[in-house]
């Protein structure tokens, strides 16, 4: 298939028209209507022709990225929206391809762009030129040349922040392939005026400022210099700082690309030794002094300053304070010394500094080419970029702004020669016939600056040469003669009376009607800037500095080559160099890019219609258009012109298999064109009218969308076809597959079914073929029973006699044997748990086992309780022991038994014998003691309780003080007669002694205690232990008690919860004890 390439054009979604060629109707108002619009839309760059309009859109816009330099490279001119990068590719291919040396010309006003454009261009080239390691570096050397020269060069102005002061121009040169090689450049007339002055508003050359705030203390301590701008004269103060500029940042890029272009460190120092000076000799002041003789005299005020221009210069003090002081006029060998007064001291001191300045900045230039230069000797191809100053109309316009006008007139020239000249060759070229038009020539303006008799740059040259006392007035004197009666000379004293009148043309001016505009121009100054007068003294000053910069640059200061003649001046320096760059260029193919400024504010999106009128009036841009359209509006070569319009005509569409010329022949007669509206040329044809032009777009636009129709319906029939065929298809696979599925299914219900029927066959065959063997069996079985019984009854009628007498209670016997067995078997098996309560025991299986079964349980339990015994301690088995003995004793019978059930027997809980406060009472009783417990004695006078020590041994009992220890009472056990107690929760008992015993005196014991269930068994098995006696426990709920003569009764009753838990005990009468239990 053959490669899509998609052609597009110029012709293509535009805003407005691209070209200003098509503009229709053509006239002022729809050209500046067609800038605004389209500056509106971001569209900043227009054509006319190949001329490239481009309007300052004050802000930066997204078209010089790397992307669109990709979309510029190796396209036609009219391919896409008009572009800067268009027109460097075109001059660019045209330079390599057809061996062509190019010019770009860039002009316009102060601010309008011109700058930037000559930046666009070089970079595009950069980019899109060779690579490799050395030509990358001669482009980088190329490019980093600018910032060095802007940093000395531009400044801030009214017009631009960045205003280059001063012209330039530089040619790049490339070997055949299109590589790099070098470059040359070429300055004309600095603004020197600038270094120490400036206007309202502006600044001083951006280096200064560099300096001041990017250089390091110590580097500003070697140049002697302060970071303060307010410190020095020649600064400016009112916009010292320039908004979006960052100076410090500027200065360190300008040191960066000082070193690429190959400046060495020392030169670099020089160089900024030399800028320091500058600004100190600002700083110089003058006094004036009278001498004797009556002469004006001047003096330095402060000599520190002038001290250290000449530590940092190498010049001796003493000479450079005598060349402020004096000056030498030197004719004919003899030597005139006069002394200067104040104003001509100050005039040397800026002279020298102006001087110095412009001189450095010649040398920077001389000293980049020099680096820059291409290394070798081939034959080279050379693209010249010029970007010169623009017209200048200040309020005060002065000999620089003369200068700088006189360079735009030069170049108008040589655009109107070379636009006309080349639009003229093409005619011839392409064999049609050139029909004349009217255009400004500004050629007469040109002659009336430059004419090498009355031309005012000759008249102001004669005046400076001429001797006696010579003036600006003078040399306007001398204008106004000479110049009156010239169309574009205006001024007041001229005899010509038109303008006698004119009040807005002061006395001391004149004007000149460039064709930019009417300038008026200040005479003041201009001999003196046309003379460019240095002092003798001052320049040997310097020649004999021993800074070997300085030294250089002014060689006219070596006394060995001291040269009478005077110097060129400036005026016809500058016209030298105009003529040389003219020449220069006419050799060249000019492309050109005329800068448009739409604002006079700097800003973005203002688009000024009476500015950019003025300007486009000037710059003769309808005219221009006019040339262009003369006779033809628009050309286009053969095949590309083809390629467009080929779709119009059945002949030509798709393929035309002939010469381009002939398909585009075949086309226009088909398309029915008037013959007088297009004409064909060698290579292009000729279309005079804008209009057929359109037409015949929007016939290509219609064609195009009944093409896209077409193209439309039948991308849509193939795409409904495919999509049926497709679905026809895919139907059939489905179906297929859904065939294949049914089969399948309907195969295995078939199966299965076979199956099922086949199982049932078998099974019932299986069954028969059973039923058969089993009744088969069953009549085996019957014949072997019938056969057994038989033979049974056979035997038994034989053996009947011997049977009779023991069968029988053998068979018993055997039976109850086999039973027993079982029985033992299974109790082997269902025997109960080991624990002693355990109630379980199997039932009993046959009642003649009732006995035996009731007996193995019995033997079973003793057997259990006695492995269950056997487990005890000695210890354990006594705790038991006594807890059976309080069982027996009290179960059922007392309330507090139960509660008594779970508390071990402890005996001992007073440790009388670890207790020291007891030793006494410990020492009294050297018998084992059972109990010692604290209880509570009654009072039997009034029932209170008192503590005591409750101590049973093997043989008394004590009771004893709690606190003291000393025993109380002591009782042998053969004494104590009875225990007492109620048959309630309460732990009172009553002790009853043997009645005459030694101990009954006092009468019984009335005693309470929380452990009684403990101490009345021990107490009784002690005593039985003991005694052989069983002591009478007796529990009553009323008992007597003896105390000493009387017998008083105890009684328990029912109390009250008023006093909790506590058993409460009172002594009611003589009789009567009641003790309330709750
Ligand atoms: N193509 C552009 N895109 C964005 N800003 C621009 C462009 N051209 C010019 N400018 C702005 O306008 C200012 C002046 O441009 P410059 O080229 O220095 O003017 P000229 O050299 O004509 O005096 C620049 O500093 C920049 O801010
Ligand atoms: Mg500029």
């Amino acid at each position: 298939m053959a490669k899509m390439e998609v052609k597009t054009s110029l012709l293509d979604d535009m805003i407005g028209v691209g070209d200003m060629v098509l503009l229709e109707p053509l006239n002022e108002d729809s050209f500046i209507n067609n800038l605004k619009k389209r500056f509106d839309h971001n569209e900043v760059y227009t054509y006319i022709g190949s001329v490239v309009i481009s309007i300052n859109p004050y802000r930066s816009l997204p078209i010089y990225t790397p992307e669109k330099v990709e979309e510029y490279r190796n396209r036609n001119f009219y391919e896409l929206s008009p572009h800067i990068f268009a027109l460097s590719d075109e001059a660019y291919r045209s330079l390599r391809d057809q061996d062509k040396d190019q010019c770009i010309l860039i002009t316009g006003e102060s601010g309008a762009g011109k700058t930037e454009a000559s930046k666009l261009v070089m970079s595009y080239v950069a980019a899109v030129c060779g690579k490799g390691a050395e030509v990358n570096q001669v482009k980088e050397q190329l490019l980093q040349s600018n910032p060095v020269l802007e940093a000395f060069g531009n400044a801030k102005t009214v017009r631009n922040d960045n205003s280059s002061r001063f012209g330039k121009y530089m040619d790049i040169e490339f070997d055949f392939k299109g590589d790099p090689l070098g470059g040359v450049i070429s300055n004309y007339l600095l603004e020197k005026s600038r270094v120490v002055k400036q206007p309202r508003g502006e600044r001083n050359f951006h280096i200064f400022y560099q300096i001041l705030s990017g250089a390091s203390e110590d580097f500003l301590c070697k140049l002697k210099l302060e970071r303060d701008f307010s410190r020095y004269n020649y600064l400016g103060l009112d916009s010292a700082k320039v908004n979006g500029v960052d100076d410090a940042a500027n200065f360190r890029t300008v040191r960066n690309a000082m070193q690429i272009v190959g400046f060495m460190d020392h030169e670099t120092q020089s160089v900024f030794e030399v800028v320091a000076a500058v600004l100190k000799l600002g700083n110089i002041e003058f006094k004036p002094e009278s001498r004797v003789n009556g002469l004006d005299e001047s003096k330095i005020k402060d000599k520190n300053e002038l001290k250290e221009i000449c530590e940092l210069t190498g010049i001796d003090q003493s000479v450079l304070e005598r060349a402020f002081s004096f000056r030498t006029v030197e004719a004919k060998q003899e030597k005139v010394s006069t002394t200067l007064n104040v104003a001509q001291a100050y005039y040397a001191r800026d002279a020298l500094a102006k001087n110095l300045y412009s001189r450095l900045f010649s040398w920077l230039v001389t000293r980049i080419n020099e680096s820059i230069k291409a290394q070798t000797k081939v034959r080279k191809k050379v693209m010249g970029v010029l970007d010169i100053y623009g017209f200048e109309i200040f309020e005060d316009n002065s000999f620089e702004q003369f200068i700088i006008n006189y360079c735009n007139e030069k170049l108008q020239q040589i655009f109107i020669e070379l636009t006309l000249k080349e639009e003229q060759e093409e005619y011839i070229r392409e064999g049609i016939e050139w029909t004349h038009i009217e255009y400004f020539n500004n050629a007469i303006i040109c002659d009336l600056i430059e004419n090498n008799q009355t031309g005012i740059l000759a008249m102001l040259d004669e005046e400076c040469l001429r001797p006696g006392t010579v003036t600006d007035d003078t040399f306007l004197e001398k204008l106004n003669q000479i110049c009156a009666t010239h169309q574009h000379f205006e001024s007041r004293m001229s005899k010509c009376s038109r303008f006698l009148n004119d009040t807005s043309l002061p006395h001391s001016c004149f004007r000149i009607q460039h064709y930019a505009g009417k300038v008026m121009y200040q005479v003041e100054g201009f001999v003196d800037k046309n003379n460019d007068l240095l002092y003798r003294d001052l320049s040997q000053a310097m020649w004999k500095a021993s800074h070997s910069l300085i030294k250089a640059l002014f060689p006219e200061g070596n006394p060995a080559k001291i040269n009478l003649k005077r110097p060129l001046t400036a005026g016809s320096q500058f016209k030298a160099s105009v003529a040389t760059l003219m020449k220069n260029l006419q050799t060249k193919n000019p492309n050109y890019i005329r800068c448009i400024k739409p604002n006079d504010k700097k800003a973005a999106h203002i688009f000024n219609d009476a500015l950019v009128c003025h300007q486009i009036r000037y710059l003769g841009l309808l005219e221009n258009v006019r040339v262009r359209r003369a006779g033809y509006a628009f050309r286009q070569a053969y095949e590309p012109c083809l390629e467009r319009y080929k779709m119009l005509c059945k002949q030509t569409w798709p393929h035309w298999r002939g010469p381009a010329r002939a398909g585009v022949e075949v086309l226009f007669n088909e398309l029915e064109i008037p013959e007088e509206e297009f004409s064909f040329g060698r290579s292009k044809i000729f279309i005079r009218n804008p209009r057929t032009l359109f037409k015949l777009e929007d016939l290509r636009k219609q064609r195009l969308e009944d093409l896209a129709t077409l193209i439309e319906k039948i991308y849509r029939g193939w795409k409904c076809r495919t999509r049926f065929l497709l679905m026809k298809k895919s139907q059939i696979v489905i179906a297929s597959w859904y065939r294949r599925y049914a089969q399948q299914k309907k195969y295995q219900k078939i199966k299965s079914s076979a199956i099922i029927v086949q199982s049932y066959i078998r099974g019932w065959k299986a069954r028969k073929l059973l039923r058969e063997l089993k009744h088969q069996k069953r009549c085996n079985e019957a014949a072997t029973i019938i056969a057994a019984y038989w033979h049974g009854t056979q035997v038994r009628r034989e053996y009947r006699k011997f049977f009779r007498a023991n069968a029988g209670r053998k068979i018993y016997e055997f039976t109850l044997q086999r039973l027993m067995q079982k029985y033992f078997l299974e109790m082997k098996n269902k025997m109960p748990s080991l624990s002693p309560i355990d109630k379980n025991w199997p039932a009993r299986p046959y009642l003649f086992l009732d006995s035996t079964h009731k007996e193995l349980k019995r033997i079973f339990h003793l057997w259990r309780c006695k492995k269950y015994r056997d487990q005890f301690t000695d210890q354990q088995k006594l705790i038991y022991e006594e807890k059976l003995e309080a069982s027996e004793l009290f179960k059922d019978k007392k309330a507090l038994y139960p509660a008594s059930v779970g508390q071990p027997f402890q005996g001992a809980y007073l440790e009388i014998s670890k207790n020291p406060k007891y030793k006494k009472l410990k020492d009294a009783v050297d018998e084992k003691i059972i109990i010692a417990e604290v209880v509570n004695k009654i009072n039997r006078a009034n029932g209170k309780a008192t503590s005591r020590i409750f101590l049973l041994t093997k043989n008394n009992v004590l009771l004893a003080d709690q606190k003291s220890g000393n025993i109380k009472s002591e009782v042998p056990l053969g004494d104590v007669t009875k225990v007492s107690m109620s048959s309630q929760n309460d732990g009172f008992f009553a002790v009853h002694l043997k009645e005459g015993s030694e101990a009954a005196g006092k009468g019984d014991f009335l005693l309470s205690s929380d452990h009684l269930i403990e101490m009345a068994t021990k107490l009784y098995r002690t005593t039985l232990s003991q005694t052989k006696q069983k002591l009478n426990i007796e529990i009553s709920d009323e008992f007597l008690v003896q105390f000493r003569q009387d017998k008083v009764c105890v009684k328990f009753i029912q109390g009250s919860q008023k006093n909790g838990n506590i058993p409460t005990c009172k002594r009611k009468n003589n009789r009567l004890l009641e003790v309330a239990v709750p």
